[in-house]
């Protein structure tokens, strides 16, 4: 359950709001990459709820950032999904979700992490 994908969906899933995810390792990586890349902590968690449409390009490379340092993408910003897949609880719809989703591509390998998760989010 340590994923990056894995807490997004379970904040898109629930119907409460969750500021902080509850993995120890996944908060660690999260306050990393929003460090790393000067996101607020408030930015993110508002992209991760779905109420930030257009992040900023910063909050798109903490996406990514989390993604790379999770083992689910590589820094060119290839997807990997049976890593994604295997990190997460059996489900067949987030199996699904992350099929449907692997193949988004951006402009960027930020951009591309940011529309992998908004795809997701659109999957739950
Ligand atoms: C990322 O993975 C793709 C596909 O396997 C590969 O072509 C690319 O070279 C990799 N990039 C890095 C930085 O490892």
């Amino acid at each position: 359950m340590n994923s990056f994908i894995t807490v997004a969906l379970i904040l898109v899933f629930s119907a409460t709001t969750l500021c902080q995810p509850h993995d120890p390792e996944m908060r660690k990586i999260v306050e990393e990459c929003n460090k790393e890349h000067n996101v607020s902590p408030k930015d993110f968690h508002e992209f991760m709820e779905g109420k930030l449409a257009t992040p900023s390009n910063d909050l798109k490379c903490s996406m990514q950032c989390a993604m790379v340092k999770q083992g689910i993408m590589n820094e060119s910003g290839t997807f990997n999904a049976d890593a994604a897949k295997a990190k997460m609880p059996t489900d067949s719809k987030l199996a699904s979700a992350i099929d449907a989703c692997k193949n988004e591509a951006g402009s960027s390998p930020c951009d591309t992490a940011a529309k992998i998760t908004q795809c997701l989010m659109a999957h739950k």
